[in-house]
């Protein structure tokens, strides 16, 4: 057993459950796609380690790409603007994207990216996001496929970080009231 970090209050979804539903999302999409190759574009940083086991668990030779986008940079609080640090490397006009998510909180940097890339006029357009805040939202959070909808609290592990930290946690957890303060 990994000894829980300092910093961490407790764990939200355990290593095992993670897998299984992220497994069980890859057949899903897998079948909805059918004979169809989808480009899978991952939002970094955070979505890197879902966007990694969910393109293992799908069935079909795939692509990937990855955009980096930020808006909350080192705060806990989303900044309202949304800014592309890297783009994609190609155009995705014609092509059937699959846009990969940690995580869905105010919902700013998804509804941004869905008009982003809209505009670029791929085939199709779908989301997937691992986690979801439950909360009143400003602007609609869609997302086609969803993993766990969760509490309205920071939350870090598998990609999720605070201050950069505690990406590399196989497991979600929720940090203590100080760590998110950056104590
Ligand atoms: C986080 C998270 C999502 C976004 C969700 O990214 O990875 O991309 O915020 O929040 P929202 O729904 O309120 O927009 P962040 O900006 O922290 O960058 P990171 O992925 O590099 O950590
Ligand atoms: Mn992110
Ligand atoms: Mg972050």
């Amino acid at each position: 057993d990994i000894p829980l970090h300092r910093g961490l209050d407790r764990i939200l979804i355990d290593e095992e459950t993670l897998q299984a539903r992220v497994r069980e999302l890859g057949r899903e999409i897998s079948e909805y796609y059918g004979d169809r190759s989808p480009l899978l574009v991952g939002v970094l940083t955070g979505a890197f380690v879902f966007m990694a086991d969910l393109a293992r668990a799908m069935a079909m030779p795939l692509r990937v790409e990855f955009m980096a986008v930020s808006s909350y940079g080192q705060a806990t609080q989303t900044s309202g603007v949304v800014r592309i640090l890297k783009d994609l490397d190609r155009p995705i006009e014609g092509e059937h994207v699959l846009l990969v998510e940690d995580i869905i909180d105010s919902g700013l940097t998804l509804e941004y990216l869905i008009d982003v890339l809209q505009r670029r006029n791929p085939a199709s357009l779908r989301l997937v996001a691992l986690l979801r805040k439950n909360k009143p939202r400003s602007v609609p959070a869609r997302a086609d496929w969803v993993g766990f909808e969760i509490p309205d609290e920071f939350v870090v592990g598998y990609g999720l970080d605070v201050a950069g930290r505690y990406r590399n946690l196989p497991f979600v957890a929720v940090v203590k009231p100080d760590a998110v303060l950056g104590k």
